[in-house]
């Protein structure tokens, strides 16, 4: 088994986080790849309080395993961070990470988790950012490359982040994008990560709730198709995204305002999906699907059918076990 810093923290069974990918990390998804062994995530931006616990709750009937939510705080979304103070508050007390992507860490927050009983964590895209994660008080930091899928924080490649971000800060650190294959995690474990998060890999889980246009898009791209943009930044501007490049055409070929209808994830109502709006394609979204964002990194060069969370795991977990076995 892969013992690691991270799965002594956390008491996951293989360092393996699924990232928070948006409106897919729900329950279902979450649970599938914490009963896995895996840290599973729950994306709770814009939830208030009963919302999150709902959502927390449902997890938790599903699995016996290891769970986590993600807020993105940028100043886009959270002006101010009184909000998001009331419901980190409740889920620091049911979830056993809680994590932030966007904006300066901040220890406040951090201090607000420790006092509810969870472990904290950000997500970081330089090694200054690193430190100061470390120094707010987090007890795990994700770093991640360039290469990842959704919005990049990451100016630079994995590899050399992670070469910057171990050697400047003592907790646990998670290697995320471009993960996807059992070599990659292997040579990032190797490289001295704890883990790794994965993302563009469990849009195509069987649990799921991805649109099957989206998730056929991903299986027949490769790493080339992916461009680093800020084409979808209708509601959250200067934030950098990697996505397939026919959506980025489709979108700027669109006329009109409105590409279609889809679900919001806090609320839950269908609402219009306005062209080059930041969202993701889950099965009841209608309309120019095609114009809508797909998001991914470059590990859909891995993404070759659908199946079950458990099974992405398996695979990763056996082959970066026998790589790093052969190399001993
Ligand atoms: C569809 C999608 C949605 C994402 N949404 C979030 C999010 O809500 N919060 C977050 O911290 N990161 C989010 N990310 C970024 C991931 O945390 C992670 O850095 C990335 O998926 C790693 O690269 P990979 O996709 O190549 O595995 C998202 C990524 C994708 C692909």
């Amino acid at each position: 088994m892969l013992s690691t810093k991270f799965t002594e923290l956390t008491g996951c069974r293989v360092p393996i986080q699924m990232a928070a990918i948006g409106g897919l990390a729900k329950p279902s998804l979450a649970a599938a790849v914490s009963n896995a062994g895996g840290l599973g995530m729950l994306q709770l931006s814009g939830f208030n309080p009963a919302q999150a616990t709902s959502a927390l709750d449902e997890t938790r009937k599903r699995t016996r395993g290891v769970f986590g939510a993600n807020f993105i705080v940028t100043e886009a979304w959270y002006p101010d961070l009184e909000e998001l103070r009331e419901v980190v508050e409740t889920v620091s007390k049911h979830a056993k990470v809680v994590e932030f992507f966007y904006r300066q860490p901040d220890s406040s927050i951090i201090d607000l988790v420790h006092k509810n009983g969870a472990l904290a964590s950000w997500q970081v895209g330089s090694n200054d950012e690193a430190v100061a994660a470390a120094k707010a008080g987090c007890d795990l930091i994700v770093a991640q490359g360039i290469e990842a899928g959704g919005h990049v924080r990451g100016k630079i490649g994995l590899l050399s982040l992670l070469d910057q971000v171990l050697d400047s800060v003592d907790v646990p650190v998670l290697a995320a994008g471009g993960i996807g294959s059992g070599r990659a995690m292997a040579a990032a474990l190797a490289a001295g990560a704890s883990g790794v998060r994965v993302g563009t890999c469990f849009i195509v889980a069987e649990e799921s709730e991805a649109h099957p246009e989206y998730q056929k898009a991903l299986i027949y791209a490769e790493p080339e198709d992916t461009v680093v943009t800020e084409a979808f930044s209708e509601n959250w501007p200067n934030a950098p995204h990697r996505v397939l490049r026919s959506s980025v055409e489709a979108a700027q070929a669109f006329k009109g305002e409105i590409v279609g209808q889809r679900r919001l994830s806090a609320g839950g109502e269908m609402a219009p999906a306005k062209r080059f709006e930041s969202f993701v394609m889950t099965r009841d979204t209608t309309g120019v699907l095609e114009a809508m964002p797909h998001w991914a990194g470059e590990s859909v060069a891995s993404v070759k059918k659908i199946q079950s969370a458990a099974a992405i795991v398996d695979e990763l977990v056996s082959e970066a076990e026998r790589l790093l076995h052969s190399w001993k």
